[in-house]
């Protein structure tokens, strides 16, 4: 059956993979709901842009009335929430963002869809979703050893993952209280086209690129678990259509790379598909800096409940992923370019002066 998806967040990293995909992949139509921060880029969209199935609003998750409006006009069978401001080193320079558009505009949004929903009637009201996408930060930091579990304690630690954690925290409870039927889904870090370049893997690219120093914060030993954005993209799908009202379900690549070794390894992929005469390797880049306050030390998921439950596991290798990564970013030269000329030069973010 064809479904009318609203998607908040649609034209950011993540949001944009999802739209692509629900209109490449499936008969869905798709409302993106997004209020064009920084971070949007409707460049992401162009593939799908003249899509008849596509349409687009910007608006700010914190309006009600014009939240109220767009779920209204378009009548959705489900919700995809991904509106977020996503950053950790901009949480710890700016936070009220993130409050206002993670927790208030969470909020705002599952009151209008409470609104919306309890005005459905039997089977529409019965097969309405409310999908919230959060991240593995929620559940805090980890040692050497250990992964986190759908049953982890929630201990975040940064600006950014308190919101979410409030925002997940929210969810829940309206989902309890008042019988919204949610679905959480926490996922660790994402990589792949599209990504803004204020993150570790395009900035470290871009950086390369330039010839400009890596800044590899602290000692590089901090841990994260990689997930290919399309991979990801698949489980939300999948999880929207089997996943049970009510539940959580963690998404991680199973890729547990250190922070130096993912940047050694996207300097060794310079160095075969771009190399650059002017250096003996990209790796002589490699800079140390400050580190980011409160860095949390490693993330790792769980996957198992996923796995069994809905049959989702990430296709993609970190060595594939990354590969696929990189040439994209070569060979998608005016998508970054516009971004650095106009929003976001590089600079180093998150030391909270
Ligand atoms: P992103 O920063 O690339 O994009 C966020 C999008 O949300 C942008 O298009 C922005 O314009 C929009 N937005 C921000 N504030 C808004 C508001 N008030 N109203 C409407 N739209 C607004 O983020 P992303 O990396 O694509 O992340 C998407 C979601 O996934 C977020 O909820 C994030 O917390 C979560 N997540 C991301 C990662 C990751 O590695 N990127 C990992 C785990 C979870
Ligand atoms: P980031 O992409 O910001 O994601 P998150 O903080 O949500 O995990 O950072 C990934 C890791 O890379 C994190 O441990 C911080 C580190 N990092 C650097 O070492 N240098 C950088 O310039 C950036 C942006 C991040």
């Amino acid at each position: 059956m064809a479904l009318r998806i609203l998607v908040t967040g649609g034209a950011g990293f993540i949001g944009s993979a999802v739209v692509r995909q629900l209109l490449d992949d499936t008969p869905h139509e798709v409302l993106n709901l997004d209020k064009l921060t920084y971070a949007a880029n409707l460049a992401s969209l162009a593939t799908v842009e003249g899509n008849p199935r596509y349409r687009f609003a910007q608006v700010d998750i914190c309006d009600g009335p014009r939240v109220a409006e767009t779920v209204a006009g378009f009548r959705p069978h489900a919700i995809m929430h991904l509106a977020a401001e996503s950053h950790v080193d901009r949480s710890i320079d700016g936070p009220s963002d993130f409050i206002q558009t993670n927790v208030v505009g969470t909020f705002t949004l599952l009151q209008e869809a409470l609104r919306y929903w309890r005005a459905l009637d039997g089977e529409a009201k019965a097969a309405f979703r409310f999908q919230h996408v959060s991240t593995d930060e929620v559940f805090g930091s980890l040692g050497a050893n250990g992964w986190f579990t759908e049953a982890t304690p929630y201990a975040p630690r940064s600006p950014y993952s308190a919101s979410k954690a409030s925002s997940d925290h929210l969810v829940s409870a309206w989902h309890e209280t008042y019988g919204l039927p949610t679905i959480i889904t926490n996922c660790s870090n994402n990589y792949g086209p599209y990504h803004f370049p204020e993150k570790l893997i395009p900035l470290m690219i871009l950086k390369g690129l330039a010839r400009e120093k890596l800044p590899v914060y602290g000692k590089g030993d901090n841990i994260r678990d990689w997930l290919y954005v399309e991979d990801h993209a698949r489980a939300l799908r999948l999880v929207l259509e089997k996943g049970k009202i009510g539940e959580t379900y963690n998404i991680g690549g199973e890729n547990e790379r250190t922070n130096l070794s993912v940047v050694e390894t996207l300097c060794d992929l310079l160095d075969e598909l771009k190399p650059d005469a002017k250096l003996p390797s990209h790796r002589s880049l490699i800079s140390f800096v400050a580190d980011r306050p409160g860095h949390d030390f490693r993330y790792a998921m769980d996957i198992t409940k996923i796995s069994r439950q809905l049959g989702w596991k990430p296709i993609e290798t970190f060595e594939t992923g990354l590969k696929k990564t990189v040439e994209w970013y070569l060979a998608n030269e005016p998508w970054w370019r516009s971004i650095l000329d106009k929003s976001y030069r590089g600079q180093r973010l998150g030391l909270g002066g």
